[in-house]
């Protein structure tokens, strides 16, 4: 999803099906407001989120979405499924125009799944030289020992990327469980890592991206809106 940037005269003569001509006399009749401004230019940059009003009528008003999601097994992390109960058919009684998941997890993975409108934020906290860290908590079919650790840390190559991936931190917490922190979101990640150990993995629930951890109060399948500061965290600080 791409924040969608453009100029004001190509947006209102769209929105309004005039010509662009048109769009420009209703500038220079000072008939156009962005924010509340008057437009002087034609070619003014607008956004997703710029109010815009012409002749006293809003033609655009869309407010910032951000919610976390404790998602639960068969569920898919995707707008619209034919098969499956999408993320968003979760969010019920939201406004769903232009949500999308920031960092998806596979079907049978669980935990905090990130659902915004705003694409300039998903962005951010995507981008790999953000380097936010991703909290997994995983149960493993076989034990774990010890010498998964360095494996992780010195990263794995990964041939159809042609990458090795970013150092790992896994940390053992019994026979059959570790958490592993992650600064990147590969394909199937942490199951191809165990698997280079033999090892599948049974369950996966995600814990936390950066400073956002998923809210203890929300059982699977519930949502709700992230805090000033849990927004505000990504561009903050990058663990
Ligand atoms: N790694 C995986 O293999 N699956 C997920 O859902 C997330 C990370």
């Amino acid at each position: 999803m791409v924040s969608k940037r453009g100029r004001i005269d190509t947006f209102v003569a769209k929105r309004l099906q005039i010509p662009k001509k048109m769009v420009r006399n209703l500038i220079v009749s000072e008939q156009i407001f962005i924010d509340g401004v008057q437009v002087l230019s034609a070619d003014t940059q607008i956004d997703e989120f710029s109010l815009i009003e012409c002749q006293g009528n809003v033609l655009q008003q869309r407010q910032r979405a951000y919610w976390m999601l404790h998602k639960p097994k068969g569920v898919v992390s995707a707008t619209i499924d034919k098969q499956h109960v999408t993320a968003l058919d979760l969010l019920t009684g939201v406004d769903r125009d232009l949500l999308h998941i920031a960092g998806r997890l596979d079907l049978n993975s669980t935990g905090l799944l990130l659902i915004t409108n705003d694409a300039k934020w998903s962005q951010k906290l995507m981008a790999p030289e953000s380097k936010v860290t991703k909290r997994y908590l995983v149960t493993l079919a076989n034990p774990i020992d010890a010498s998964y650790i360095k494996a992780f840390e010195q990263g794995m190559w990964f041939e159809y990327e042609g990458i090795t991936t970013q150092p790992a931190k896994l940390t053992v917490l019994s026979q059959h469980q570790a958490m592993v922190e992650l600064k990147e979101g590969k394909y199937h990640q942490i199951k191809r890592m165990f698997g280079r150990f033999q090892n599948p993995v049974i369950e996966l629930h995600r814990e936390s991206v950066g400073a956002i951890c998923l809210d203890d109060n929300l059982d699977q399948g519930k949502f709700r809106a992230l805090s000033v500061s849990e927004i505000h965290s990504i561009y903050t600080q990058t663990t």
